[in-house]
Formats: structure tokens, C-alpha cells, sequence
């Protein structure tokens, strides 16, 4: 893995700043998550579809020439879209609607956040984290991971994130998934 120069600063994306870096954006995350190379292209048009969402917003991590170090967005989450409709269904099946309604009636979706490996372990990912929730006027987070022994659990935990669903499969993903949640704002 090459060594990275630390993030230097973070910035808020607008719209247009986040479709002009959305190449850089995906390479960061084709590399993090170890990703086939083909994968960029097939989740672009989704990347810019989110960008119209209520609630969409996206924090960028900047190295000292300006170069993407890490992306993390999220929007508003509502009835209709895929993940949402996803989450409602496993939470309604193993722990009622009561729960369900609790944790998907006002929700913000981390949806990515992402570090280039070279970046990661130096306090990239908190940071872009806390950013990104800051003033997020919803009462709750909710994002799912990929079940296993990853950074990702490690910074979840470490800012407090429970267990909505665990061992949950996605629709068309082999992969078992935790969806996890927290009340807002972090302290
Ligand atoms: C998950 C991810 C975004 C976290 O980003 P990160 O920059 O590595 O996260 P942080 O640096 O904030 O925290 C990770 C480590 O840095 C340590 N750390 C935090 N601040 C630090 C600092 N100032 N100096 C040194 N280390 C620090 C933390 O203790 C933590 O150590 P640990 O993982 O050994 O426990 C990143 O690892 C990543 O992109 N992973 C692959 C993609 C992925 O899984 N994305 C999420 C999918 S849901």
C-alpha cells in the first residue's frame, strides 16, 4: 500500500463540486472497499441520482495539492428508496413496526465514506464523520456495513453506533450486512 500525505484540510461539497470530483470520488472508492475496477462506472449514474435527494449533502478530505484523500454523503432517508425500503423489511420482520418506526421515521443515510488506504488509521475517517453529521437536522443516523472485523466497525462503535439489524442480506448481495444506528447530534 503507498503511503499517502495526511488529509490537509475538509471541505462541504456543493452539487457541482461533488459531479466534478465524482471520478476521484469513485476511484477512492473502488480502492477502498477492493472493488473490481468496473465498479465505478456501474455506480456513477447512482452517485448523481443521490445528489438530487432532500437532505443531500457530501464532505470531502483534501490533501495539501488539492488531491481527494476521502468522501463521505448522505441524504435524508424516506419510504420508496431501495435501502430504506430494504432496512423497513428486515426491522419489521425481526423486531416489529414499533421499531421500525422508531428508528426510519426521521433518519439521516450515511451512505459512503470512504479514505484512500494509503490515508486511512490517522484520523481521516472520525473526521469526515463528525463533519458530515454536523447540523444534520434529523434525529437519527442509520448505515449498513459489511459484517467482519473492518476500521469501518471500529470507527462506528468508537461514536457510538448500535446494532438496528445484524447478519441482514441485502436483495442481490451475497454478503451479510449490519445496519447501524445512532440518535443526533454526536456529542
Ligand atoms: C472506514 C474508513 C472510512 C475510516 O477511515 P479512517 O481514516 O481509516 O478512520 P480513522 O482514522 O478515523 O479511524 C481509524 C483508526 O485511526 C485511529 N486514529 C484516529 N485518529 C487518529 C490520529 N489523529 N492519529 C492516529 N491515529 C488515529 C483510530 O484509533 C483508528 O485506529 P484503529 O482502526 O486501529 O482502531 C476507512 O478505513 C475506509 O475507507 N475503509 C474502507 C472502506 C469502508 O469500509 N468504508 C465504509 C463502508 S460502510
Amino acid at each position: 500500500m503507498t503511503a499517502m500525505p495526511s488529509a490537509q484540510h475538509y471541505v462541504r461539497l456543493s452539487g457541482e463540486e461533488f459531479r466534478s470530483r465524482l471520478r476521484e470520488a469513485l476511484d477512492i472508492y473502488v480502492e477502498a472497499m477492493r472493488y473490481p475496477p468496473g465498479t465505478a462506472e456501474q455506480r456513477a449514474p447512482m452517485w448523481l441520482t443521490h445528489v438530487l435527494r432532500e437532505g443531500w449533502r457530501s464532505v470531502a478530505a483534501l490533501d495539501d495539492e488539492g488531491r481527494l484523500v476521502g468522501i463521505a454523503y448522505g441524504y435524508r432517508g424516506k419510504p420508496g428508496q431501495w435501502w430504506h425500503e430494504q432496512v423497513r423489511r428486515g426491522v419489521v420482520e425481526r423486531e416489529g413496526e414499533q421499531t421500525a418506526a422508531t428508528w426510519l421515521d426521521d433518519y439521516f443515510e450515511l451512505t459512503e465514506i470512504h479514505v484512500r488506504p494509503g490515508a486511512q488509521g490517522r484520523g481521516t475517517g472520525e473526521d469526515l464523520l463528525r463533519m458530515l453529521l454536523d447540523g444534520v437536522p434529523d434525529s437519527r443516523v442509520l448505515l449498513s456495513t459489511p459484517e467482519g472485523d473492518s476500521r469501518a466497525w471500529k470507527l462506528y462503535r468508537r461514536v457510538g453506533f448500535d446494532d438496528v439489524l445484524r447478519q441482514y442480506r441485502f436483495t442481490g448481495d451475497p454478503r451479510p450486512f449490519a445496519v447501524l444506528g445512532r440518535a443526533l447530534p454526536l456529542e
